[in-house]
């Protein structure tokens, strides 16, 4: 990467304003805004109050020539290769083993995890254990993307940019962990509790991975692919929580995302039917207030609740196999505290 392709780092007028600025009694909302835009407070900070801000992004790391880098770190551009969506054992044996490395990495990230640390911590860990399992971080310039983790805090539903932001007490935050190794990406993702978080959020951290756990358990040869939708959307209806629609799971393997699409939801047209071999994610992102659809931020990637409810978020790689599943991204080291078996 030349300094020339490195992003310029993303600034918002208020990113350098700090919540403990807002005052404690607030305009109404035709009158001027408080912060002296001398726009409508309606127009202008209303809205925002209590929401996640863009910070600095610092400038993208470095990784030396001695790791085995995917076709896209040098140019941003993922190749237009197809590949088989049903991988050989030999493939299959590769994905265990970036899988593994996945978990593990995420399982320490999350141990970062506490008031006071910003999520570019996250991503300086995230990246450097990364490079010492001798792999590279997958999300890093893929299709442009500046950091090596995704970090995605209350009301973010995915792909948020590690930046200068300290997380306070009381937030939630999922990280997504992709490792490239030995030519095949393991994903994995887990979402995490800042400090003390309230009743509520623990509750949408534990359905979430229900969910994504229902949605697994529904993966065997035969099958069609909208049961694990229609598996993840029973659950979350029950909780009167929302299923986000506009990101999916993915088939995975030598790219990072294949054409296999595994939607959240119960899709008629989804019908393709599970054949022992294929590989995919199944990473359910579920909104604490029932809303399905997301608002993106100006950086293009940040996406975020339309309302502003919280979201949380789990992800596993896994394998079709004979009889069901093979969870790639699992092991001792994986965060699954909801796993099936603990169940
Ligand atoms: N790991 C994410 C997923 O589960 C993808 C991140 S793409 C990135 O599909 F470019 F934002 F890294
Ligand atoms: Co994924
Ligand atoms: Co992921």
């Amino acid at each position: 990467m030349t300094n020339a392709s490195r992003p310029k780092p993303v600034k918002s007028p208020r990113s350098l304003i700090s919540m403990s600025q807002v005052p404690e009694t607030l305009p109404a909302s035709n009158d001027p805004c408080w912060c002296g835009s001398s726009r409508k407070y309606k127009r202008c900070c209303k809205g925002t109050e209590g929401r996640i801000q863009p910070g600095i992004v610092s400038p993208m790391r470095y990784v030396p020539d001695t790791i085995g880098k995917p076709p896209y770190a040098a140019t941003g551009v993922p190749p237009r290769n197809e590949e088989s969506r049903v991988k050989s054992p030999e493939i299959i044996e590769r994905m265990r083993v970036a899988g593994v490395a996945a978990a593990e990495i995420l399982r320490r990230a999350g141990e970062m995890v506490r008031p006071g640390i910003t999520t570019d911590e996250i991503d300086i860990f995230v990246h450097d254990l990364t490079l010492e399992m001798g792999g590279y971080p997958s999300p890093l310039n893929y299709h442009g993307y500046p950091k090596s983790v995704c970090t995605s805090v209350n009301e973010v539903i995915c792909h948020g940019i590690p930046d200068n932001r300290v997380l306070l007490d009381g937030d939630i935050i999922d990280i997504d962990v992709t490792i490239y190794l030995n030519g095949v990406h393991g994903d994995t993702n887990a979402s995490f509790a800042v400090g003390t978080i309230s009743e509520e959020d623990k509750n949408l951290i534990k359905v979430t991975e229900e969910c994504m756990w229902l949605g697994i358990e529904a993966v065997k040869p035969g099958v069609a692919l909208n049961e694990i939708g229609r598996a993840i959307e029973v659950h979350a209806k029950k909780h009167k929580y929302g299923v986000v629609r506009a990101f999916i799971g993915h088939g995975i393997g030598e790219n990072f995302h294949t054409d296999i699409q595994v939607l959240h939801y119960y899709d008629p047209r989804n019908t393709m039917i599970l054949r022992e071999g294929m590989t995919f994610t199944i990473e359910p992102m579920i909104t604490a207030s029932g809303e399905t659809r997301h608002k993106m931020w100006d950086d293009d990637w940040t996406a975020v609740t339309a309302d502003g409810s919280r979201t949380a978020q789990f992800e596993h790689t896994l394998v079709v196999t004979a009889d069901g599943y093979e969870i790639l991204t699992g092991g001792n080291g994986a965060v699954s505290p909801c796993a099936p078996w603990k169940r």
